[in-house]
């Protein structure tokens, strides 16, 4: 099959979801809850697209293409949605986020910024830190449900589940008994797939990596 994204032809084999064909043509599409050792989840709505013929923009990570299908990756509706999602996001967090972390790279590609910081609630603060291992700062947490795939579907370890809706959503472990108490096998899945650090290693924290980072102390 061929598609065309943002004006360039890519040959792509059927089941090719947009946003591999996009990969494939060398173009960024903005992602939070995908990762590509995952099944494909849609749930964050920054990777929307343009899609000629569509009266509305599609999610690149989930829409398969279809022949002759031709890509706008810069769409401007498809960019106020995600532009969208990050400033939401971003607002509801106590701290903005370290800068290697994916949230921060993919605001700073939008040209979203939270400086000034927006008025409204932000996440209480709350830490798990009795971990051997493994830090959980829920007060980080976007709920893009990718530790709790990585959990279920890499490691089979079915540890973290997904709690609440809305400002309230976030993530446990076990039943919300913290890691140590949980079925983790401490392989560290969560936080390697974590755009927020939200669930990070111990060490980054306990080298004050992190914490520096993030409150500008280590700048
Ligand atoms: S802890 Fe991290 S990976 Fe898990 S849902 Fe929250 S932001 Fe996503
Ligand atoms: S990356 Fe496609 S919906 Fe989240």
């Amino acid at each position: 099959m061929r598609v065309t994204i943002d004006g360039s032809a890519v040959e792509v084999e059927p089941g090719t979801t947009i946003l591999e064909a996009a990969r494939q043509a060398d173009t960024w599409i903005p992602t939070l809850c995908f990762d590509e050792r995952l099944a494909p989840f849609g749930a964050c709505r920054v990777c929307m697209v343009g899609v000629e013929g569509n009266p509305a923009p599609v999610p690149a990570c989930t829409t398969p293409c279809r022949d002759g299908m031709n890509v706008d990756t810069q769409d401007p509706a498809s960019r106020r949605v995600a532009t969208a999602v990050v400033e939401l996001v971003l607002s509801e967090l106590p701290e903005p986020p370290a800068a290697h972390t994916e949230l921060a790279q993919v605001a700073a590609r939008l040209e979203v910024t939270d400086q000034p910081r927006w008025p409204g609630a932000t996440h209480p603060v709350r830490q798990e830190l009795d971990h051997p291992y493994l830090a959980f700062r829920h007060e980080l947490c976007i709920s893009c449900g990718r530790c709790v795939r990585a959990c279920d579907e890499i490691q089979g370890a079915f540890a973290l589940t997904a709690v609440g809706r809305g400002f309230e959503a976030n993530v446990v472990a076990g039943m919300d008994s913290g890691f140590r108490e949980s079925t983790c096998v401490s392989c560290g899945a969560c936080a390697d797939t974590c755009p927020t650090d939200a669930i990070s290693e111990r060490r980054l924290i306990e080298f004050g990596d992190v914490y520096a980072t993030i409150s500008g102390a280590g700048a």
